[in-house]
């Protein structure tokens, strides 16, 4: 990043991020995902080193649902989030949305097989299918870097009951430029290790370097704070999951509305 990034509106690097990644967004993340679905919770366990449950525990844990509340999970994959709220509070109203159908097929086995409801719908996130003031929270995990995430929020915001809080959590990019550097390699070295394991598709092969840029061309957690106030959220407030590492890069952000 450039330091004239920090006034470039982002509204213009929405517009530089779609322009990039406009085909692999339209077409080839679908083929990706229907690839990736029957082995992505087993290749996020083995590239966080065996992390995945305790950092999505660490995700969960911010996130405050009363009994009987709506919540939903967009961008939901495989219901991670989705199973492990109804293991918090099984009242829960949980609906998933996603546009992968074989990532909802697993995410809907794997909540039927503990015996828990997860409503699914199929679809762009882009338009939320849902009325305003609909849910009193949703939740975004690991999925922004794919979306025209200004758009999305103003969406999650319209669905969002007034009071109702909106959970993000994703890999942002570091502020660190060392920092930053690291950690693309180790993403690269996780996904051609993960390729090579589970042998994945052509289409997924092919997108390895996609992972890295949309990080690269991503936001920083600061810089995201800043557009979830610009579209509207009020006390938006962000944190690293690894809380006691200062540049650990998964980051939490919280907002309401
Ligand atoms: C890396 S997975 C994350 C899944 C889940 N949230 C988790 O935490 O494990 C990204 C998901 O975003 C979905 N996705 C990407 N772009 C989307 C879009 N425009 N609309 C709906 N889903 C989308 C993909 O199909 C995929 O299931």
């Amino acid at each position: 990043m450039t330091s004239n990034e920090h006034v470039i509106p982002f509204s213009l690097r929405e517009e530089n991020r779609e322009q990039q990644f406009k085909q692999i967004w339209g077409e080839e993340l679908d083929d990706v995902f229907s690839d990736v679905a029957r082995y992505y919770d087993r290749a996020n366990h083995v590239a966080s080193l065996g992390l995945w449950n305790w950092l999505r525990n660490r995700f969960i844990s911010s996130i405050d649902v009363q009994s009987g509340q709506k919540v939903l999970d967009v961008c939901a994959g495989t219901n991670a989030i989705g199973i492990a709220l109804l293991s918090k509070q099984p009242d829960l109203h949980v609906h998933a949305m996603d546009r992968s159908k074989a990532m909802q097929r697993v995410g809907q086995e794997s909540a039927r097989k503990l015996g828990m409801h997860i409503e699914s719908t199929i679809g762009d996130v882009h338009t939320l299918p849902f009325p305003d003031n609909h849910f009193e929270v949703v939740t975004l995990q690991y999925a922004s870097r794919h979306l025209r995430i200004m758009d999305v929020c103003r969406e999650i915001r319209r669905v969002l009951k007034p009071g109702g809080h909106f959970y993000h959590c994703d890999m942002l990019r570091p502020a660190n430029k060392t920092v930053e550097t690291c950690y693309y390699a180790y993403l690269r070295f996780c996904l051609n290790f993960t390729g090579l394991l589970f042998r994945s598709s052509t289409s997924a092969h092919g997108c390895k370097e996609y992972f890295i840029d949309a990080l690269r061309m991503f936001y920083s957690a600061d810089e995201l704070s800043d557009m979830f106030r610009q579209v509207g959220f009020d006390e938006v407030s962000s944190r690293t999951v690894l809380a006691r590492q200062k540049q650990a890069k998964k980051r939490s952000l919280h907002a309401s509305k």
